[in-house]
């Protein structure tokens, strides 16, 4: 009797246990599933004290630590993580994108994988976030993140920003809206934002054309569309590139010469986006090389070293006769990313310059 009675609550107590663990399974089941791919930089990175926030290591904890620092992300989705690279991103090159580029078309392809985290060096965030925008192959969202202040530092940055990252790319209002960038509770479409401040956490602005929405209380909110075209909508396909053109910056100041414009040909330059004083100016010593260099094939860029509005074509260089391309509002490190997809699909600058007003 006593035994029929035990036999009974233990079964009675299995059966509650598998209806708790099928109910979690179905909550967990119905929460977006988002990757995060860590790729180094200060969210990644350590300080000897709690109050250093300069002078510390980027890229030091791995991406496990990362999400095991914000347990709460896991209730927003099912988060899983895979370490990409582990850098401070000033040492980000074209092979670092085309290998992460590649990953996240992979991931994305995969109907279990909603949307995709990149954490990332500030320093060079906006540059990785407009070459994905302009290759990755997929409507979901793909977010790029980044922080501040170290992850030892008081009041990181690091924590909430992936937190917001996660519940972004995890969220249907963000599918479709391109490569976007979330940082101090802003969305920043990948096109326009700039790292604006050496060192401050609102650093990510996208000055005068402005972000794209908030993130508050772990919700997205929109504000602004983005018009120009990106992800599925581009023409450039790196999935079987190995390596990317040479294009390099030539930077405009007073007293400015050719040495670099020369230097940089030399080296093997296939295209050279100036970065021009004002409108895009070229400084009477810098030009007869520019144009020397186009007679010879490289395709020449006039974009602004100013960083906000339109290098008018045709306005402060004769591009027309001088087969010229102009920057529209890139910036000139965003034009170079352009510039070397162009070139992987047509050297003809009319072609070209299309592609600076359409991307
Ligand atoms: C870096 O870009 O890797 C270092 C600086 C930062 O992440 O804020």
């Amino acid at each position: 009797m006593l035994f029929h009675k035990s036999v009974r609550a233990t079964s009675a107590l299995f059966g509650f246990l598998f209806l708790l663990v099928t109910a979690a399974q179905a909550q967990t089941a119905k929460l977006p599933n988002v990757t995060i791919l860590a790729t180094g930089g200060t969210i990644a990175g350590t300080g000897a004290t709690s109050t250093t926030t300069v002078g510390y290591t980027a890229a030091t904890v791995g991406v496990q630590a990362l999400i095991q620092a914000v347990p709460e992300m896991t209730k927003v989705a099912n988060v899983t993580g895979e370490q990409v690279f582990q850098i401070a991103s000033e040492n980000m090159g074209n092979e670092h994108w085309l290998q992460l580029a590649k990953r996240v078309n992979v991931l994305l392809g995969q109907p279990n994988v909603d949307g995709i985290v990149i954490t990332h060096g500030t320093d060079t965030l906006e540059e990785t976030a407009y070459f994905l925008n302009l290759v990755v192959k997929s409507r979901k969202p793909v977010v790029l993140v980044g922080s501040m202040r170290p992850s030892t530092a008081l009041s990181a940055d690091g924590p909430i920003n992936l937190y917001n990252a996660v519940n972004l790319a995890g969220s249907p209002a963000a599918v479709g809206k391109g490569v976007l960038v979330a940082m101090n509770d802003q969305i920043h479409a990948a096109r326009d934002v700039t790292k604006a401040n050496t060192t401050t956490a609102d650093t990510f602005r996208a000055a005068e054309l402005g972000m794209i929405g908030y993130i508050q209380g772990g919700k997205p909110y929109f504000y602004r569309e983005v018009t120009r075209k990106h992800t599925v909508e581009t023409e450039f396909d790196i999935s079987r590139l190995d390596a990317l053109p040479q294009v390099d910056v030539a930077y405009a100041y007073a007293n400015v010469g050719a040495v670099a414009v020369n230097a940089l040909v030399a080296a093997g330059a296939k295209g050279l986006v100036h970065a021009g004083v004002g409108n895009g100016s070229l400084p009477a010593r810098t030009k007869p090389a520019l144009v020397a260099a186009r007679e010879k094939g490289v395709v020449i860029v006039r974009s602004s070293r100013v960083g906000q509005g339109i290098v008018a074509r045709n306005g402060e260089a004769n591009d027309d006769q001088l087969d010229f391309v102009v920057a529209d509002t890139l910036s000139p490190q965003k034009a170079r990313i352009l510039l070397m997809l162009a070139l992987t699909k047509t050297s003809n600058t009319k072609e070209i310059q299309r592609m600076f007003y359409t991307y």
